[in-house]
Parts: structure tokens; sequence; C-alpha cells
């Protein structure tokens, strides 16, 4: 396994992990960001769609419901607990299949939408997904994907707290890390033509979410994501720590009614 299998196969099993939780806390997330990326795909009746990293299907579901029975929606991951909610979520939506696949080799089309929700900026591989995901699409097909840009940093002191706390370093700090092809709107657009796509576009929306209290913040970090740094929390024993560390500044926010989080969702679209 080289090094770019073994990275996929470690964010896969932190999303197999969460999922027992993932898009499930009453709070309003994945929604919002899959609502902005259906509604610029904008698939219609008949259609077909590819869905990469579908999680437990957050734009699958309005995706099929789009394309309705005459069309079909084949939803990938590479989690099996994902898949599985998703499977039990689609029971009754014949049109939609849902299989384990890895977004970087997305299966033969010709698809006339391909969505990837929150996923594509994991993928070792970015360069040749997008030449793969270019060859698959239909002729003017399109492409949507949803991505991170600015956010709230005000929680940016308590992370560094918490990554403190565990002995070796998780990886470069998220604030210096140079995010590539994810570093603008502009370069997002370059690379996407580069790889062939025309039209590049992108919408952005502005999603808070507030915590109703400090269990449901920490039960929200172990649902997603975040989930890589308070598992190397507890694989370094100091959890219980981790918990004290964060207690005051999660209490005066519950005072201050400032308990939330807030992000902007970049949504790109491209044509073939
Ligand atoms: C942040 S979640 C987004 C899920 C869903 N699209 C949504 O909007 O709720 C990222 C998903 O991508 C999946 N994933 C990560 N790397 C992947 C890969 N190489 N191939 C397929 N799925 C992958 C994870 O298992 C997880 O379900």
């Amino acid at each position: 396994m080289d090094d770019g299998e073994r990275e996929k196969a470690r964010i896969a099993g932190v999303f197999d992990r969460a999922s027992a939780t993932y898009d499930q806390l009453g709070i309003e997330f994945f929604g919002t960001a899959a609502a902005e990326l259906v509604r610029r795909t904008d698939p219609r009746p008949g259609e077909s769609v590819l869905e990469l990293g579908s999680g437990r299907g957050a734009s699958v579901l309005p995706a099929a419901e789009a394309v309705g029975p005459r069309g079909r929606v084949v939803a990938t991951d590479l989690a099996p607990g994902m898949l599985a909610g998703l499977r039990a979520l689609t029971a009754d939506v014949p049109w939609v299949q849902v299989a384990e696949g890895d977004a970087e080799h997305p299966p033969e089309g010709p698809w006339d939408v391909v969505q990837a929700g929150l996923v594509l900026f994991f993928l070792p591989d970015l360069h040749g997904t997008l030449d793969r995901v270019r060859d698959v699409l239909a002729p003017a097909g399109r492409l949507g994907f949803t991505w991170f840009g600015e956010s709230d940093d005000s929680w940016q002191e308590l992370t560094r707290q918490l990554r403190e706390l565990a002995p070796e370093p998780a990886g470069p700090d998220p604030a210096d890390e140079d995010r590539g092809p994810f570093s603008s709107v502009a370069t997002m657009h370059d690379v996407l033509s580069d790889h062939g796509f025309l039209d590049p576009t992108t919408s952005t929306i502005r999603v808070q979410v507030e915590f109703s209290d400090a269990d449901q913040w920490w039960a929200w970090i172990w649902s997603a994501g975040l989930r890589v740094m308070v598992e190397r929390l507890e694989a370094h024993g100091v959890l219980d720590r981790a918990r004290a560390v964060a207690a005051p500044e999660l209490e005066r926010r519950a005072i201050a009614g400032t308990l939330s989080w807030w992000t902007d969702i970049r949504c790109t679209l491209a044509h073939r």
C-alpha cells in the first residue's frame, strides 16, 4: 500500500467510526451545504448522477428526488458505516444504488452530473481524480463540489491547546497549511481549467452551527472530521484532561451565547 492509499484508508477509518453519529445530532450543517450543491448541479428528471464520498447521503437524497424514477443515482464512499446508513435511508428508492467506491476512481459513465460534497480536499491525488472525473462525464456534463472557505477563527486558541495535549504533532497547523488548489476560488478555477473543465463558477454560503451545550459540542467533534483530533487525544490517554481544558471556554461561551461556529461553504460548478 503506498502513502496515498494509506492516507485514504486512514480518512475512511475516521469517517467509518464517526458514521454512527455523523449528521445525526440534530445540528443543521451538512444538509445546508448539500442543498446548495444540488441547487447548483440542478439534476433534472431522467438524468444520471454519480455521488463521490456520499457519506450518509446529504446530497444523494435531494438528487434522487430531482432525477425521479426515470433517473439514476449511484452513491459511493469508502466508509462501510456511511454506506450502511445510506442504504437504510434509500431502501425504498430503487433508482439509488449505494456502493463502496474510491472517489479517486469514479465508475465508468457517462454521467450527466458528478457531485462531491466536502470530500475532494481529502484526496491525495486531486489532479488525477479531476482527469478521471472529466472523462466519465457526459459531453456538457456538470461537476459540482463543495469545500471550505473562510471560517470562524475564534476557536483556534482552544483547538491549539487541545492539540498540544498529545505529544506528537497531528500534522501541519491547519492555520499555516498551504491549501494548494483549495487556497482560493481563483486557484481552484485555474486548476479546473487546467484539467479541461469549462466555465467554472463558485457560490459561497455562510453556515452557522449553534450548539445547545458543551456536551453537544463534544458530540459534534466526535461526529465528523475533527474526530481525528479527539481520537488522538484518546490514544494518548488525555481525553479527560482535554475535557477539563475545554470546560471553562465552553462554559464562557454558553453564558455569552456564543457556543456556535461558522464557516463559508464554497460550491463550485464546472462543465465538461
Ligand atoms: C465530510 S464527509 C461528507 C459526506 C457527504 N458528502 C456529506 O456532504 O454529508 C466526507 C466523506 O468522504 C468520504 N471519503 C473520504 N475519502 C474518500 C475517498 N477516497 N473515496 C470515497 N469516499 C471518501 C468519507 O468516508 C466521508 O463519508
